[in-house]
């Protein structure tokens, strides 16, 4: 009686930004950014770009490869934090854009864990509703939200999109197996981006500094790996599962640094990890679905495999989450 993924599928724009663009804008050098970051280059969106449109186009992919129709999902949930417009949500443009007319959308603020908050509120709302077909969306143009003068940010983030449809199976094997999730709001300072000034003097936030991401870059790396780190062992912890029996660890594509970091303290091997950090940089929510549709299609999902996803993000959030394919 297993939460499944039915299908999936990513969109990413077209504009590829290298990091030799970059030391046009910013004191920086390809070589920091490839040895520091192992980023090499980013999608950025341009026009006809926008986060919901990104999002739509990695939703009507998710759908034909789940062999659904949009009439036929009845949840859209989008993980993201830089959609064009604070109301509506971006999920309400995806249901719109994709013609979902009995659906229900909204969005979920939990930075770059928003796939896996997102993939737990599926799970929840499928068991509960077994005819139930929900369409998760990690979706950012996290460039509209970068300070592009700030070289400690602006050469991390990269925008794109990534869904999944999920259903149920009867097969007990099949589906989530688990999760672990966490939220630490008093560590908030560490990654955070304002909104617009306020018009109620009253409570105007202190310093806003406008609306646009800001980091402590060497606090959130010692965080991540240890947040992630504990959550993946809860996780199996929790399950009875081995990290031996996980077929392929998809992690959350923060950078090369916190992920060498992550897989030396776990001992994984390279070959069970999928990466693509190099190509897209950090694309907050959207990053595990994008790697999990490029899984995918890559063939490197096959049933009874075990698949294991971890991230970090603003919030702080993290969390940990175990799929049997
Ligand atoms: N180009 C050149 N030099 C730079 C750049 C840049 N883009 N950015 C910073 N520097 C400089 C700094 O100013 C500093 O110079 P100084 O010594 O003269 O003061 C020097 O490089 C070293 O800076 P550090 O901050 O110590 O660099 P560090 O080796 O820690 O690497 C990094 C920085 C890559 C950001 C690291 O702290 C990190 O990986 N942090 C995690 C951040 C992250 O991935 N956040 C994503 C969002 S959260 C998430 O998704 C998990």
């Amino acid at each position: 009686m297993g939460t499944i993924i039915l299908g999936t599928g990513s969109w990413l724009p077209r504009r590829v930004m290298s990091n030799v663009e970059l030391e046009e804008m910013v004191d920086t050098t390809d070589e920091w950014i490839r040895t520091r970051t192992g980023i090499e280059n980013r999608r950025i969106a341009g026009a006809g770009e926008k986060t919901y449109q990104l999002a739509a186009k990695a939703a009507r992919k998710a759908l034909a490869t789940a062999q659904l129709s949009a009439e036929e999902i009845e949840l859209i949930v989008v993980g993201t934090i830089s959609s064009h417009m604070l109301m509506p949500s971006c999920a309400c443009y995806v249901q719109h854009e994709i013609g979902a007319v009995n659906a229900q959308a909204y969005d979920i603020n939990a930075a770059c864990s928003g796939f896996l908050y997102g993939i737990d509120i599926a799970d929840h709302h499928i068991q509960a509703r077994k005819e139930a077909k929900v369409l998760i969306i990690g979706a950012e143009a996290i460039s509209s939200r970068l300070n592009w003068q700030d070289r400690n940010t602006c050469i991390l983030f990269g925008d794109g999109a990534g869904a999944a449809v999920f259903g149920y199976s009867e097969d007990a094997r099949r589906g989530v197996l688990g999760s672990s999730h966490g939220t630490d709001g008093s560590q908030w300072e560490l990654l955070y981006m304002h909104t617009a000034p306020s018009t109620n003097a009253d409570i105007e936030v202190a310093g806003n500094k406008g609306a646009f991401l800001v980091m402590e870059g060497k606090e959130i790396f010692k965080f991540a790996v240890k947040a992630m780190e504990e959550a993946v062992f809860r996780v199996l912890d929790d399950t009875g599962v081995s990290l031996a029996d996980v077929s392929l660890l998809i992690p959350h594509q923060a950078n090369m640094r916190i992920l060498s970091k992550l897989l030396e303290r776990l001992a994984v091997p390279r070959e069970k990890v999928f990466l693509n950090v190099m190509n897209y940089g950090n694309t907050s929510a959207a990053s595990i679905p994008i790697a999990l549709d490029e899984a995918n299609r890559a063939g490197r999902l096959k049933a009874d495999d075990t698949i294991l996803f971890c991230s970090v993000g603003g919030g702080l959030t993290w969390g940990a989450t175990l799929i049997r394919w």
